[in-house]
């Protein structure tokens, strides 16, 4: 058992709001898909996501070097990614979470291919909760509860995959460097979709 009270206490006051929502809508999303999961590591991976959101990259690249993490050159580039690894590391070190919360808060931003069923649901969690205001938000909400509606077993993976597509899109525009992990995500949730259809493989 955790001790929920005190990672609250660990979260930025201004990231309380949206850290909330990620929390109930992990719980509300769990239940309906992945019911095994214990709420004790959906609410510890939800509240404990963004604890390290308001380090500046210099502050990220000291805590991963006192913690010896390596960092390889594309995750140096970007504080987005920067703070799912400082994160998941400071949920370890100051809360003793289990690898499962762990790598779920380690790959929050990102994903990462076949994820497991905690990491997606955070992700997930995170792109949705309703606190959530950015271009595009509603129309995720809709699409994957009229998925889900209509009983399609792969509601959530489909959700994901535009959720990823709409952050990629967004990444082209702007012009900046894109984690391949992204790509990967995305990439692996599709083939899962896929699997029982005939594929073109590009
Ligand atoms: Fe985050
Ligand atoms: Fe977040």
């Amino acid at each position: 058992m955790y001790n929920i009270k005190a990672m609250l206490e660990a979260v930025p006051v201004k990231r309380l709001a949206h850290t909330m929502g990620v929390r109930d809508t992990s719980l509300r999303l769990a239940k309906r898909h992945f019911p095994f999961l214990e709420n004790d590591e959906v609410e510890a991976a939800a509240i404990l996501h963004d604890i390290t959101k308001y380090l500046t990259r210099e502050e990220h690249l000291r805590l991963c070097e006192d913690w010896n993490i390596t960092l390889n050159d594309d995750e140096k580039r970007s504080t987005r990614v920067l703070h799912q690894i400082t994160g998941a590391e400071s949920a370890k070190r100051s809360f003793g979470v289990s690898d499962a919360v762990f790598s779920a808060i380690r790959c929050h931003t990102t994903g990462k291919a076949n994820m497991s069923p905690l990491e997606l649901l955070l992700m997930f969690a995170d792109y949705i909760e309703p606190n959530r205001h950015y271009e595009g938000c509603e129309e995720i909400r809709d699409y994957y509860e009229v998925l889900f509606a209509a009983g399609d077993s792969y509601s959530l993976e489909k959700a994901v995959i535009k959720a990823l597509g709409m952050t990629i899109n967004e990444v082209v525009e702007r012009g900046e460097f894109m984690n391949p992990d992204i790509i990967n995500a995305r990439n692996s949730l599709i083939l899962k979709t896929n699997a029982n259809k005939e594929r073109s493989l590009l």
